[in-house]
């Protein structure tokens, strides 16, 4: 192990604080034990776009089904699509697959050990290589995301705003990285994002940074990072439609394979755009033959880039109604075998909330 002395104030009381206060979660080793690089790249995948919380209850469920990444290059994508539900875009569940297949077929399944090389890889950018290689590989990297961005921006009391904080808060960790514990001091930057340094109401009064954080000596925590103007989010408009027949099977699709929720099984819908589709605009777009019912209210779901409402079409399909090709008819029942997306999950409850009432 390379010589690093002396360490740095701020990383002697991190660390400090770490081995006291660190998280367990299921895919951290204990003392001593060798990561997993396997465990760590899916768990930092899972955690690129869902809670702690959400991962800490999927993980072990997920690694049951594929102990390795050989177990998981051979999966059908499907079923990873399927046990992926809930745990965010489906553009990542494909990417972990075919990462899996990367590493089995150029790298004999073991994963690259270098930010340069995991970085090649299906679905890992700057954030995650950085912290496969530091935690995985104790390569002297440090990964920044929006929370070590706050954590940084506040101990050093960075005025530059998103997105050229990103590089100074990156130059800002540079000498704090001890070459003995890269891993340790990247994942307890996180847990002091996530526990004490938090976007509101941090307790500063139990950070080991207390005495050396710039923010807190200007009496300024809430300023940093500082905030660019508020950008509003877009809003997207659709009406879907709620087809039934004649035995109660409701119509859905597979959405293109490229893009937003690619992949993945809707109701059948017009297009996303930003003004509301009238009732009649929508059945004439969408062309199928049936009575149609509005019902009252719409579906909410906010996306990363812009807020989505669903109107919603209730119609029962004629005997013999000819539907597009692509369409199939599913059971309220089976609605848990298909890959539905949460915002299509809220239209079931939806429609059957307007049924009960
Ligand atoms: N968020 C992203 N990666 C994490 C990790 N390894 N531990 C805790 N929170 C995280």
């Amino acid at each position: 192990m390379t010589r690093q002395d002396p360490l740095p104030p701020e990383t002697i009381s991190l660390l400090a604080w770490y081995d006291r206060h660190a998280r367990e979660l299921p895919w951290r080793m204990r003392d001593g034990e060798r990561p997993d690089p396997y465990r760590v790249w899916l768990s930092e995948i899972m955690l690129q776009q869902t809670t702690v919380a959400t991962v800490e209850k999927r993980f072990e469920r997920f690694l049951s089904r594929w102990p390795t990444v050989t177990d998981l290059a051979s999966a059908e994508l499907d079923d990873v699509l399927h046990e992926w539900q809930g745990l965010g875009y489906y553009a990542r569940a494909r990417n972990l697959h075919r990462c899996a297949v990367a590493v089995v077929e150029n790298w004999g399944g073991r994963f690259p050990d270098t930010e340069n090389a995991l970085l090649e890889l299906p679905g890992i950018g700057d954030y995650t290589s950085a912290a496969i290689a530091s935690i995985a590989f104790s390569r002297p990297s440090a990964p920044v995301d929006g929370n070590i961005i706050r954590v940084i921006s506040r101990l050093r009391a960075i005025e530059a705003k998103m997105p050229s904080n990103k590089r100074l808060v990156a130059e800002a960790v540079r000498p704090l990285v001890p070459r003995n514990r890269p891993g340790d001091f990247a994942q307890a930057m996180m847990d002091l994002g996530a526990t004490i340094c938090t976007p509101k109401n941090p307790a500063c009064s139990d950070c080991p940074w207390i005495g050396c954080c710039k923010a807190l000596q200007q009496n300024a925590v809430g300023r940093y990072p500082v905030k660019t103007g508020k950008r509003q989010r877009l809003k997207r408009f659709g009406t879907v439609l709620w087809l039934v027949d004649a035995m109660g099977r409701v119509a859905v699709r597979r959405r293109p394979e490229d893009g937003l929720l690619g992949g993945m099984i809707e109701f059948p819908s017009t297009a996303w755009r930003d003004t509301r589709w009238s009732g009649a605009e929508a059945v004439a777009e969408m062309a199928v033959e049936a009575e149609w019912a509005e019902l009252e209210g719409c579906v909410g779901h906010t996306f990363t880039h812009f807020h989505l409402e669903l109107d919603v079409l209730k119609g029962t399909a004629r005997p013999g109604a000819r539907l597009p090709d692509e369409w199939r008819l599913v059971l309220p029942g089976d609605f848990d075998k298909e890959a539905l997306p949460t915002v299509m999950k809220k239209v079931v409850r939806f429609v059957q909330a307007a049924q009960e009432s």
